[in-house]
């Protein structure tokens, strides 16, 4: 490999590893609760969660990558990504909205462009695909399940298409536990524009104390917090710093099966 496109690739994955999408040192955490209860929360009536990376396992189409492109798989993976996030990012400020499935598919062809990978069409389709089935990380159904018990209101606040959450929801077992799925397709905008944290007030219709917000990726819990929810942070792997953007989390727990015992009442 040359050296420019080594370097590239590491600052790609240093970019993932920053925004809280790195793979490689990745932990599923233990479903031990951090919660204490001097650090419940009270009037929390409704969780708004983020999808990807949150929810779903951006990196489980990694085996797939690495199938279709043996010795590049990972390298495809965190490119994927690390694009797909800024494109959305570079969109919203040029102001050329695409949906999110048009925008992983551009940052899929990037990163197999830029890694030289030959993604003819039925390769094209095998990984888009992929994205409809990524699987859930271990916490996500036992959390949601214990949160619905307690008769919290559900829904997922992301950049993703309508379709594509959907189907990843379904495909995860998870999408009779959610009283709605929230969209950017209905304002045209990505994350982390304040527009999309007040469209899940507006389409929860709850006060903003009573809405947390829930993200594995701590840029998003900036955004979050900067347009005034209460958000909590899954910090999925253990010292994973926080984006130095200015907007901590209400909120830091290592699983969503912590977020329970937070708003036991
Ligand atoms: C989401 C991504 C971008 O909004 O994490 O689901």
């Amino acid at each position: 490999m040359q050296a420019d496109r080594r370097d590239f690739i590491k600052a790609l994955g240093a970019t993932a590893a920053c925004a809280g999408t790195g793979s490689a040192a990745r932990v599923v955490p233990s479903f031990a609760s951090a919660a204490q209860p001097e650090n419940r929360l009270e009037g929390i009536e409704a969780f708004a969660f983020d999808a990807y990376g949150t929810l779903f396992d951006v990196f489980s189409v990694t085996a797939l990558c690495e199938e279709l492109f043996p010795g590049s798989g990972t390298a495809l993976a965190q490119v994927w990504r690390a694009k797909q996030l800024q494109y959305s990012l570079l969109r919203s400020l040029m102001g050329r909205h695409k949906d999110f499935w048009l925008v992983t598919e551009d940052a899929l062809v990037y990163g197999s462009k830029s890694l030289g990978l030959d993604l003819f069409p039925a390769r094209r389709e095998r990984l888009m695909e992929a994205y409809l089935t990524l699987a859930a990380f271990p916490d996500v159904k036992p959390g949601l399940e214990a949160l619905k018990n307690q008769g919290v209101k559900l829904a997922i606040l992301s950049n993703g298409e309508p379709r594509m959450l959907e189907a990843a929801a379904k495909s995860a077992g998870i999408d009779t536990l959610l009283d709605a799925i929230i969209s950017v397709e209905e304002i045209k905008i990505f994350k982390v524009s304040p527009r999309v944290y007040h469209l899940g007030l507006e389409r929860l219709q709850v006060s903003r104390r009573a809405l947390g917000f829930v993200s594995s990726n701590s840029w998003d819990i900036n955004g979050a917090a900067s347009a005034g929810l209460t958000t909590f942070w899954i910090q999925r792997t253990a010292g994973e710093p926080p984006e130095e953007l200015g907007f901590a989390a209400s909120r830091v727990v290592a699983a969503i099966t912590d977020l329970a015992p937070l708003v036991r009442g």
